[in-house]
This record gives structure tokens, C-alpha cells and sequence, in this order.
């Protein structure tokens, strides 16, 4: 089946040739049958990937049946397909899509090209992305309630609908027999890895919270409810589609748990863009009043930073302090991209506050604030000045660092 071959500049390059990482046994008779996307530095043409990702796919090979769990990115289509042959896979039976997003569906038209047998596994709401997204005709579509279980003869597949982990169709699917769940997205991290299971833990909860922090922290109150659902099962291997698989589940719902139930911390944001340097030089004052003060700061020049580590911050921070020049009558557009995005995030943020500087006038303050609605914060006294900060102007700047420190204080904030 040479459908896989690959284009290289003029060459056309067979499925045989590409050097990919090859399936890889779980347990008995459970492959990861993925592919890692090393190169790959954008996500949704919105999320850098510092360290790229991986699509992971799950074949499960019962005494009777055979399931397919989740597919791959459609650019890395020939990979599992490739994969499926070197593991002598003549028949699928079932192909379980926990999410339509098709960075894990998109290469599901092929798979039903080449294995016409198969029939995909989806919530009802998946089935109606499906038709849409892909074309996939409904007859191959059998939709599954919460707790439905399928039997593949020695192997028993739990689909437990948890919606909106990010999107409104999501399932995770529980493998009875080994204890391992494939929750997709859910617990899933940005990072491409010639590892199977998490070596470095250290540098997957990094990876991992900054794909929360972009992806999941939306969602933090409906986590909180499909998290307790979680609960219960005897989890020994949580097998996610983006990143290395955790064979000690504990460390990935652990921070979870302290991502999406734990208070803020002791912990102001500030991104800030400075054009002519006067909110510059407030920025630096203010921090250093801060830090004075006992509380930690985490800076970002928007002209600089990646995006996603300001997210990141944004997972632990109990203020969001923006820091703006006036830019024809407002602020700077790479600090409307900014707040616009903790909005959207929706952070468990306390408190929020303005600084910057303005030569003429302008709205600010009010176009800031104003962009905040998802938030409920309460919007402490802005400090905006005209031109660079005056003697009475670092005293409000020092009474803005008292009162957040003050605030974190009696909210008893560590
Ligand atoms: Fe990894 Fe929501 O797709």
C-alpha cells in the first residue's frame, strides 16, 4: 500500500523509507501506534510549541476484536498508517474518537479507506462534529452513552463522556482489564519525546502546564466536576494523545488538582509594553516595590515573550497588573492581544490594575478594564501618568504595592 508514500522536494519517497519511531508496547497487546511531530512550533496557528508534540494513537488487540484509540495529525497520517502495518494489523474493528478535533481525527477518512470494516466510537455530539468536519458518513458512526462499555473479548473498553475538555464532545475511554486510561487531550503536554513513559518530571510538568494553562484553564470549573468522575477508577497508566504516557498517573492528577483547586498564589503578573520608556520605568519601580513587599512578580515585555509562558503564570497568579503606553487613543495593541487572552483563559486572578504612561489622553484604563468581563477581579486604582513618572507618582505606584500586598495578605496568600 504505497497511498503512504511522502513527497520530499521532487522525490517521492516510499512509506518503507521514513525513519519514524516505530509502535511501542504498552502492555500485552496494547501499542502506541502515534507519531511524534518534532518540528512543529505552532498550534492552531495560535500556541507555540516550544518543544513540539506528538499525536498519540492506541491500538488494542482483544481475543476477538480490535480497537483503534484516537488517530493522528492528517500531516502524519502515512506514520500510522505505517505503524498499523508493521504491527501485522489486518483488521480494525473499532476506531474510538474521544475528540473530533483533528489534530487526533484527521487522519480518520484514511483509516476507514483502508480498514472498511471499521466502524468509529463517538458521543453523540462527536458523531455531529464527525459528519461535519470530515465527511464521515453516519452509518459508520456508533454513538455510546456515558458509562457504555464495549467488550473486545478479554478487553473491555469504559467510555465515560467528561465534556468540554475543550471541546463540548470530549470522552476519555478506560481500559478495564490494565487500568489504563486514554483521556486525549485531558492531561495531555505539548512535547515531542523518543520516550514512551515520562523519564524527567520535572520537564513534563512544565510541558504539561503550559498545555493547561493554554488549553484546559478555560475550562477549570467543569475539570473540577470531571476530575470527581475520575475518581474511583484504579488508574495504573494514564495514556494521553499529545506527550509522553504517565506510568505513575499520580504526578499528572496531582497537579491537576493543584492547578484547578488550589487558591492563587502570592503572585502578580504584569505584561506590559513600553514604547519611548516612561512605562518602563514604572514597571521597573513597581516590581521592585513589590518584590519589597513580599510578593513575587513575573514580567513579560509583550514585545518579547512567548505568549505561553505568560500563561503559565496566569495558572498560579493572584493579580494581573498591565502595564501600557497610549497608542492612538488606547493601549498598545500587543497588550490588547494580551488581556484579550487572559479574558479568554479566565485565571483564577483576584485583583487587576493598570499602570502606564500617556503623552495627550486617552482611554486606557477604560478599554483595559473593559476587556475584563469574564474575570471576576476587583480593579484596585490604576496609576497613569502623563510622560515619565513624577515624585507623586512613584507614591501611587508604592500605594498600589501596599494595597496588593495588603489584599494578598488578608486573603492569606503564600
Ligand atoms: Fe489535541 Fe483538542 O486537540
Amino acid at each position: 500500500m504505497d497511498g503512504c508514500a511522502r513527497s520530499v522536494g521532487h522525490l517521492k519517497i516510499s512509506s518503507k523509507r521514513l525513519i519514524k519511531l516505530k509502535p511501542r508496547k504498552l502492555v500485552n497487546r496494547v501499542y502506541w501506534v502515534g507519531a511524534v511531530d518534532w518540528d512543529r512550533r505552532l498550534f492552531d496557528e495560535l500556541i507555540p510549541l516550544p518543544d513540539g508534540t506528538s499525536y498519540n494513537a492506541y491500538l488494542i488487540k482483544g481475543s476477538e476484536k480490535t480497537a483503534l484509540i484516537d488517530t493522528v495529525d492528517p500531516t502524519m497520517t502515512d506514520v500510522l498508517v505505517k505503524n498499523l502495518k508493521l504491527l501485522d494489523v489486518e483488521d480494525i474493528d473499532y476506531v474510538v474518537t474521544n475528540h473530533a478535533e483533528q489534530d487526533h481525527s484527521g487522519a480518520l477518512p484514511e483509516i476507514l479507506k483502508l480498514y472498511p470494516k471499521a466502524k468509529v466510537i463517538s458521543t453523540r455530539k462527536c458523531k455531529e462534529l464527525l459528519v461535519n468536519l470530515l465527511l464521515i458518513p453516519e452509518d459508520k458512526i456508533i454513538t455510546v452513552e456515558d458509562r457504555e462499555t464495549l467488550a473486545l473479548g478479554d478487553k473491555t473498553l469504559e467510555f465515560i463522556h467528561l465534556p468540554w475538555v475543550h471541546w463540548p464532545e470530549t470522552m476519555v475511554t478506560y481500559l478495564r482489564e490494565d487500568g489504563i486510561l486514554f483521556p486525549c487531550d485531558l492531561f495531555g503536554s505539548h512535547f515531542a519525546s523518543s520516550d514512551l513513559y515520562v523519564t524527567d518530571e520535572a520537564m513534563i510538568y512544565e510541558a504539561a502546564k503550559r498545555y493547561y494553562a493554554e488549553i484546559m484553564m478555560p475550562f477549570r470549573t467543569i475539570i473540577e466536576r470531571n476530575l470527581k468522575k475520575l475518581q474511583g477508577l484504579d488508574l495504573k497508566v494514564i495514556a494521553p494523545s499529545h506527550g509522553p504516557v504517565y506510568n505513575r498517573p499520580d504526578f499528572i492528577t496531582e497537579a491537576y488538582r493543584e492547578w484547578v483547586y488550589s487558591p492563587p498564589k502570592n503572585v502578580v503578573v504584569l505584561p506590559y509594553v513600553s514604547m519611548h520608556g516612561s512605562t518602563k520605568v514604572m514597571v521597573d519601580y513597581f516590581v521592585s516595590a513589590l518584590v519589597d513587599r513580599g510578593v513575587a512578580v513575573k514580567q513579560f515585555n509583550l514585545t518579547k515573550t512567548d505568549i505561553g509562558k505568560l500563561a503559565m503564570a496566569l495558572v498560579d497568579a493572584a493579580t494581573i497588573v498591565v502595564g501600557s503606553p497610549t497608542v492612538l487613543g488606547g493601549p498598545h495593541p500587543n497588550v490588547v492581544y494580551a488581556v484579550y487572552l487572559t479574558n479568554a483563559l479566565r485565571p483564577k486572578l483576584k485583583f487587576a490594575s493598570i499602570i502606564g504612561s500617556y503623552g495627550w489622553g486617552g482611554r486606557t484604563v477604560d478599554v483595559i478594564a473593559g476587556m475584563l468581563s469574564n474575570l471576576r477581579v476587583e480593579l484596585l486604582e490604576p496609576v497613569l501618568v502623563r510622560g515619565l513618572p513624577k515624585t507623586e507618582d512613584f507614591k501611587r505606584l508604592d500605594r498600589l504595592a501596599d494595597e496588593i500586598s495588603n489584599k494578598h495578605r488578608d486573603l492569606g496568600l503564600s
